[in-house]
């Protein structure tokens, strides 16, 4: 365990100006106690050739103070692939962390909490994909990127999100199986002719908490509001919506359009990480947090930096095969 790092001049000289970004969502004294971390963990990642990848869903402090490359699932897996740096640091959940792993085998991947987790991708095995290989022979398999390595390695091809449309219309096959997200399956069930087959256990327990009740509500409290949801929202939520799309498509669209009011139907973080950069914008809560995400901190980003460890590793014969999966993904434009 590392000595708690103090709150110096010195820290204080270093990052006030990263101070500026999070005020609307950190207050003062909470960043006392932040600020010298981040401090230590951005002299120790340049030290050691560490780049640090953030998915958008980590808090503020990690978003904007410490990360090196923030993105979504797609946005994250392209530059995992192209980092030149020795050694990379997930700020994610581990799935992503394996995904960097896969495409960049010959580097150190490390992330801070291995147990970080994800609901969709405890849904399904690679045991799982041979069981549906046989179930429905020849029918080509369509997994979200939020599925672990081993079960990457018995599918087809991958998708993200950003890029589910784009991978279903790349394939030759009236009929696909897409899975695990049962809720991404049927909301891209009506961007396309072709049969989407879903895997019925599979589902985000963050967005799948969401009701149009509750958006409905919002609307009527709020006049001329925004509701942009994420597409593991279940379909009635999307339909409810104005518009839906990947994290980055989401923060694409606050960014273009500049609504007066938003609602991001999706994680939490989201939002408190736009507030500073759209301050023309009034970003509406409550969202639901996603634990696993919320595993990672400065404080245990901190620890790994100064240990080199929890170190992700993947079995070689996963990778080639995961491999196959990721590449043919990054390969559709
Ligand atoms: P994207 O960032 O790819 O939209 O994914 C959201 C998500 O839930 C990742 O876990
Ligand atoms: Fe998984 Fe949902 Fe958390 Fe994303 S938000 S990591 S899909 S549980």
């Amino acid at each position: 365990m590392s000595i708690v790092p103090e709150y110096t001049q010195e820290v204080k000289d270093a990052t006030d100006h990263l101070y500026k970004l999070v005020k609307d969502v950190i207050p003062p004294m909470e960043w006392e106690v932040k600020a010298p971390y981040i401090y230590r963990i951005n002299k120790l990642k340049k030290e050691k050739n560490v780049v640090i990848l953030a998915h958008n869903y980590m808090t503020p402090d990690i978003f904007h103070c410490i990360s090196d490359i923030r993105g979504d699932s797609l946005g994250l897996a392209r530059e995992a692939a192209k980092t030149t740096a020795d050694t990379i640091l997930v700020c994610g959940v581990y799935f992503m962390a394996e995904t960097t792993k896969v495409l960049s085998p010959e580097k150190r991947v490390l992330i801070s909490d291995p147990s970080a987790g994800c609901s969709l991708a405890d849904s399904i095995t690679g045991n799982d994909i041979r069981m549906l290989r046989k179930e429905y022979p020849g029918v080509p398999i369509v997994t979200y990127v939020n599925t672990t390595a081993e079960t990457k390695a018995e599918v087809d091809i991958c998708c993200t999100s950003g890029n589910a449309k784009k991978i279903i219309d790349s394939i030759d096959s009236d009929r696909i199986l897409f899975v695990p997200d049962r809720f991404l399956c049927r909301n891209m069930q009506t961007q396309t002719d072709k049969e989407l087959i879903e895997w019925s256990k599979g589902s985000c327990e963050v967005h799948e908490l969401f009701t149009v009740d509750s958006i409905n509500e919002f609307r009527a409290a709020h006049q001329d509001l925004v509701v942009i949801a994420h597409p593991e929202c279940p379909r009635e939520i999307v339909e409810a919506s104005d518009f839906s799309g990947s994290t980055a498509d989401m923060i694409k669209f606050v960014e273009e359009r500049r609504p007066k009011k938003v609602l991001m139907v999706t994680e939490c973080s989201m939002s408190d990480n736009l507030t500073g950069l759209y301050p023309d914008v009034e970003f509406v809560r409550p969202c639901n947090l996603c634990p696993h995400m919320k595993k990672i901190t400065v404080e245990n980003v901190l620890e790994t930096l100064e240990t080199m460890s929890p170190e992700v590793f993947v079995d070689s014969e996963v990778i080639k095969g995961a491999q196959k999966s990721v590449e043919r993904m990054l390969e559709v434009k």
